[in-house]
């Protein structure tokens, strides 16, 4: 399905978004900035028309690609088209990166072990939306974010990175938003990064890290 890529050669990545995509954006810069970054953001898709990410995108010289699901009758078709706009860009793994669609088995399948996808908590807490108000109502002292690899189940799949941020008294939804995502924009490229480089792995259900990467040097937490 996807290329035959050299050994050594940067893989070449799909980015799949929903909006203003500052995910993807970090990816991006970190991608240009890197040489040794082990891969190369090729095409941006959004399944809205309207995303900001895309204007960005494409600004930039990136291929970008709408896959409106409003204009497909089932969700199926309208992933067969996704997955087509996949192939035909050449992408060996694809980055979900608030990415606002529920993917099927068969969807995911076909990317197995090739997609991965960032989450705005510490997994598996607060699945699915509004985690940053979960968090709050639970008392947590700590929250973060998720890059796991993607899995039929929802906001499931082995943990790759997570990066935590402390919860202050005064908080509100959108100042632990604020924290959250400045961690994200950090994390994403340096998980993307190992696991580009085969320096994270997936074996079965179970995360193998290269013994030359200093673990702790991977580990986000905030500062005390
Ligand atoms: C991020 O918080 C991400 O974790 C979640 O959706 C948000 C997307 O933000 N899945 P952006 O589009 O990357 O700015």
């Amino acid at each position: 399905m996807t290329t035959g890529s050299k050994p050594g050669a940067r893989k070449r990545v799909g980015v799949l978004i929903s909006g203003r995509g500052s995910n993807m954006q970090s990816l991006v810069r970190a991608s240009r900035e890197d040489e040794n970054a082990g891969y190369d953001i090729v095409a941006v898709i959004s399944n809205r028309p309207d995303a900001a990410g895309l204007i960005w995108a494409a600004e930039q010289g990136i291929a970008t690609v709408v896959v409106d699901h409003k204009a497909y009758p089932a969700r199926e078709a309208f992933e067969d088209s996704l997955h087509e706009a996949l192939v035909t860009a050449d992408v060996e793994l694809v980055a979900c990166a608030g990415f606002m669609r529920i993917m099927t088995d068969t969807f995911v399948t076909r990317w197995h072990d090739r997609m991965l996808n960032i989450h705005p908590s510490l997994l598996p807490m607060f699945k699915g939306l509004d985690t940053h108000a979960r968090a709050l109502a639970a008392g947590m002292r700590i929250t973060g974010c998720t890059i796991h690899i993607v899995r039929p189940e929802l906001d499931a799949g082995p943990i790759l990175g997570q990066a935590a941020v402390a919860v202050d008294t005064g908080d509100t939804p959108d100042t632990l938003a604020e924290k959250v995502i400045r961690a994200e924009h950090v994390l994403y490229p340096e998980i993307l990064k190992l696991y580009a480089l085969g320096q994270i792995r997936a074996d079965g259900d179970k995360i193998t890290i290269d013994s030359k990467i200093n673990q702790q040097g991977i580990l986000f937490s905030p500062s005390i």
